[in-house]
C-alpha cells in the first residue's frame, strides 16, 4: 500500500492522496444515501450505509486511503451525552455539568456500530487502498462536550481551564481511557493506522496546550504503541503555530497533518527527522479550480520533495467543492512526476 509505505517513512513521487471529508456532501452519491438513512448521526449509526459512503470517494476518485465515515462526537454520544447535529448549524450537544454524568462502561456498546463499519469497509475495500480510522483528541472533544456546540471560540472551555481546571482534567482523563479503547477497537476491527484530530489545538495558550493537547496525546500514542508495535498514528494539531515541533517530538505520533497556514519549509525544518508530513492545501482553492488551484498543487508538492508526504487539504473539503475539480486535483498530482 503506498499510502502505509509512506506512513513508514518512505519518499513516495507522486504521493499518495487522501483528502479530509473526502465522504460528504459534495458528492451526489453522498446526498442520497443521507437521504436515505435520514439525517448525519442515523447514517454515521447505520453499518451497512455508512461502509457505503465510505468507498464512494475511492470509487469515484481512487484515493490511496479511506476514512472511515463516523464524527468525533460519536464517542460523547457512547458516553451518554445527547447530541444532535442542526442542518446549518452543526453539532448540539447539553454543556456537560459533571463528569459523573457520563457512563465509560457503557461506551463500548455506544459506539459498536462504528466498529462494525470498519469491518465492512475493511471487507469491501480493494487492495492497496488503506482505512484510516480515527478519533478527536480529548481537548477537541472537551470543546464540543463543555461548550456544546462549535464555533470556534468555545468560551466555557476556555473559562472552565482556569477555574475549574479538576473539572477538565477529570473530563481529559476520561476522554484519554475511553479513545485508548475504542481505537483499539478500531484497530481491531481492520483500521490500518489511526489518527486523532486536534482541530481547536489553537485555542490553548502554551501551558494549557501542553496539559491539554501534547499530554493526552502523549498518553494515547503510548499506550496505542505498546499494544500494537507496528501501528503507526497521525496527529493534526490544528493551527498550533510554533507549538508544532513539541507536539510531534513529545506526542510522539509518527505523521503530522499540517493545516492550511503553516508554510512546509518552515514544518520541516521544526519537526524531527524523519517525521512523515500530511497536507496541506488550502480547501478554498478546491473551491477555486483554475488556474489558482493548479499553482497551489504544484506549490505544496514541490513544498514536500525529498521528506515523506501524504497530500491532503489543510482542513476539510467543503459542501460547495465541484467535483469536477478534485478530478483536476488528482491529475495534477498524477501528472507532476512526469512533469518534472
Ligand atoms: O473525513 C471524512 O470523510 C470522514 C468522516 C468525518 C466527519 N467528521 C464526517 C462529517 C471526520 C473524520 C470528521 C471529524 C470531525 N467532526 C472533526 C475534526 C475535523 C475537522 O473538521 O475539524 C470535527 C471538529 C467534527 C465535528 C463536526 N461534525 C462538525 C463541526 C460538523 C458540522 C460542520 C459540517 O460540515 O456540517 C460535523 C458534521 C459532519 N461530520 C459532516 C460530515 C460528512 C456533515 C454532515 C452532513 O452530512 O450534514
Amino acid at each position: 500500500m503506498k499510502f502505509m509505505r509512506v506512513l513508514n517513512g518512505e519518499v513516495v513521487s507522486p504521493p499518495p492522496v487522501w483528502l479530509m471529508r473526502q465522504a460528504g456532501r459534495y458528492l451526489p452519491e453522498y446526498r442520497a444515501l443521507r437521504g436515505q438513512a435520514g439525517d448525519f448521526i442515523s447514517l454515521c449509526m447505520n453499518p451497512a450505509l455508512a461502509a457505503e459512503v465510505t468507498l464512494q470517494p475511492i470509487r469515484r476518485y481512487g484515493f490511496d486511503a479511506a476514512i472511515l465515515f463516523s464524527d468525533i462526537l460519536i464517542l460523547p454520544m457512547a458516553l451518554g451525552q445527547g447530541l444532535r447535529f442542526a442542518e446549518g448549524e452543526g453539532p448540539l450537544l447539553p454543556p456537560l455539568q459533571a463528569v459523573a454524568d457520563l457512563d465509560p462502561t457503557q461506551a463500548a456498546v455506544g459506539y459498536a456500530p462504528v466498529l462494525e463499519t470498519v469491518r465492512l469497509v475493511r471487507a469491501g475495500l480493494p487492495p492497496g487502498v488503506a482505512l484510516i480510522g480515527f478519533a478527536g483528541s480529548p481537548a477537541t472533544v472537551a470543546c464540543y462536550m463543555l461548550d456544546g456546540k462549535g464555533g470556534g471560540e468555545f468560551p466555557r472551555t476556555r473559562r472552565l481551564a482556569y477555574d475549574d481546571p479538576g473539572f477538565v482534567d477529570a473530563l481529559i482523563d476520561v476522554l484519554v481511557d475511553a479513545t485508548i479503547t475504542y481505537l483499539q477497537g478500531q484497530v481491531d476491527a481492520g483500521a490500518d493506522c489511526v489518527m486523532l484530530f486536534e482541530s481547536w489545538a489553537g485555542i490553548f495558550p502554551p501551558a494549557q496546550f501542553r496539559r491539554y493537547v501534547i499530554e493526552p496525546s502523549r498518553r494515547i500514542v503510548a499506550a496505542l504503541k505498546a499494544a500494537n508495535k507496528s501501528l503507526k498514528i497521525i496527529g493534526f494539531p490544528r493551527l498550533c503555530g510554533l507549538l508544532l515541533g513539541s507536539y510531534v517530538r513529545e506526542t510522539k505520533v509518527d505523521a503530522v497533518g499540517l493545516d492550511s497556514v503553516t508554510d512546509p519549509a518552515l514544518a520541516i525544518a521544526a519537526c524531527p527527522p524523519g517525521t512523515v508530513f500530511q497536507g496541506n492545501l488550502d480547501p478554498l482553492l478546491l473551491k477555486a479550480g483554475g488556474v489558482a488551484l493548479d499553482t497551489g498543487v504544484r506549490d505544496i508538492l514541490a513544498g514536500f520533495e525529498g521528506v515523506p508526504h501524504i497530500f491532503n487539504l489543510g482542513h476539510g473539503i467543503t459542501p460547495d467543492v465541484p467535483t469536477e475539480h478534485v478530478a483536476r486535483l488528482m491529475d495534477l498530482i498524477n501528472d507532476a512526476s512526469q512533469a518534472a
